[in-house]
């Protein structure tokens, strides 16, 4: 596509639309790819990089080039980029216009005698059998005056190429520019709001956990099983992702049950029994801010995931499909589990029995479909059980005060 395609519409009404499609993109990646597309497409450029600041160097996030996909096809040029990094410094085209917070527009690049600019071009040129001639690099500075990165675009194509970028192409990149600095630092600020969110709320069901004497691994497999049943059941990407980060806090009620209930080996009696049914009651009270769909699915998880597809469940004696979908996957997954490894108050049964104790609940404890789903897929959930086991070590180590292990921390990027 090029820009002539667009017709009527100025280079005005142009930026106009390309910013609502950032500033609704929360997606980076997606939203990295769309700057570029955008951006080449408005100034008629062959080629293009898209750089983001990493401290001191600048990272090719996304690069296209209309030459090398026609040459390679599809997708097999994006990935000669991969690997590209750059330094801040005057040693680049890239690098000096972060440094300098300048645009550098340079017609031709062969032009320019010994130019250590040419340097990093001159190398991918010869690899790829590429000529880059023009180069136009913008720096993509936010409101706090930081430069979040660069926009690089290469060769202009059309009638005008052999004077290389013009006036407007820099106007309209500059413009184009400052708009994608603040949709790159509101898509970063967004991830970094939903993971800090995300890890709060696996903080407290570990800490659920810890009370109960299951490991971290009885959640991952229960939440495993239940992707693997919100999969088969056809929920849509965004309802399964929810599940996933809601059903690990099924039992943080759990934290609200007195010891002597919650680790008694043996069975319970009728009054301990009903004061273990409240985690349900307590567990929805835990995670009532309804502030978001996260929580709010993880308060009906905890809630209802007793709930018995007969109606012959707690807390509510909810039947059928008046019990929220959730919490149907959850009750089965949840079970499942209990079953196929030691609790305190029982041993694990063998995975037959299992077997047989989850056919028999289909249409009584659970929603048939989901049991047929459970049985299709028995496969990745064996995976599932082998893959998070407990061992008997980590069991035992678990509540020995004497030898508690201090983890190093999760330190993912944002
Ligand atoms: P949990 O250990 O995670 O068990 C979850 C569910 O798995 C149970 O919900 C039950 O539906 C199923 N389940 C567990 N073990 C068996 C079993 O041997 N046979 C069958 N058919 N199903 C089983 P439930 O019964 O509502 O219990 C909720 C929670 O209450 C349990 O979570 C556990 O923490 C506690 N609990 C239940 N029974 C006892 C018990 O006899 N002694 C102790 N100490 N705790 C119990
Ligand atoms: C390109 O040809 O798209 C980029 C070459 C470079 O970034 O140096
Ligand atoms: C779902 O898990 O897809 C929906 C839960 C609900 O019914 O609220
Ligand atoms: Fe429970």
């Amino acid at each position: 596509m090029t820009g002539n395609e667009t017709g009527a519409s100025s280079p005005f009404q142009q930026l106009i639309r390309v910013g609502i499609a950032l500033t609704s993109t929360q997606d980076l990646s997606a939203l990295l790819t769309l700057i570029l597309s955008e951006a080449r497409r408005m100034v008629d450029a062959d080629a293009g990089t898209l750089y983001v600041r990493e401290g001191a160097m600048l990272r090719a996030v996304a690069a296209q080039c209309r030459t090398l996909t026609e040459r390679l096809g599809d997708g097999k040029a994006e990935t000669l980029f991969d690997s590209l990094a750059v330094p801040v410094s005057p040693n680049s085209v890239c690098g000096s216009a972060a440094l300098t917070k300048e645009v550098v527009n340079i017609p031709d690049l062969h032009a320019i005698e010994g130019a250590r600019l040419a340097a990093c071009s001159a190398a991918f040129d010869r690899e790829h059998g590429y000529t880059t001639r023009a180069v136009l690099a913008v720096p993509m500075i936010d409101p706090e005056d930081e430069v979040i990165g660069v926009l690089q675009l290469i060769n202009k194509r059309g009638p005008l190429q052999q004077a290389g970028f013009g006036e407007l192409d820099v106007r309209i990149s500059l413009a184009l520019a400052s708009q994608a600095a603040v949709a790159i630092r509101n898509a970063r600020l967004t991830a970094q709001l939903r993971r800090a969110h995300r890890d709060a709320l696996l903080g407290l069901s570990i800490a659920a956990e810890w009370r109960d004497r299951a490991t971290a691994k009885h959640i991952t497999r229960v939440t495993e099983y239940a992707g693997i049943l919100g999969l088969a059941m056809g929920l849509p990407d965004g309802e399964l992702d929810l599940l996933v980060q809601a059903s690990p806090m099924h039992d943080v009620g759990k934290l609200g049950i007195p010891d002597a209930i919650l680790h008694k080996p043996g069975k319970l009696d009728e009054q301990e029994r009903r004061i273990m049914e409240t985690h349900t009651l307590i567990g929805a009270n835990i995670l009532n801010s309804g502030a978001s769909a996260v929580m709010r699915m993880a308060r009906q998880i905890a809630l209802y995931h007793h709930e018995k597809w007969d109606g012959s469940g707690y807390p509510k004696g909810l039947r059928g499909t008046a019990i929220p979908l959730c919490a149907r996957i959850v009750a089965l997954a949840d079970v499942y589990d209990a079953l196929s490894t030691r609790r305190c108050y029982k041993e694990a049964f063998a995975p037959e029995k299992v077997l047989e104790i989850v056919r028999q609940g289909a249409g009584a404890h659970f929603q048939p479909e989901l049991v047929d789903a459970l049985l299709a897929q028995l496969g990745r959930i064996y995976e599932i059980r082998d893959q998070f086991g407990d061992t008997q070590a980590e069991l035992d180590a678990f509540r020995d005060y004497a030898n508690i292990e201090l983890k190093e921390p999760d330190e993912d990027q944002y």
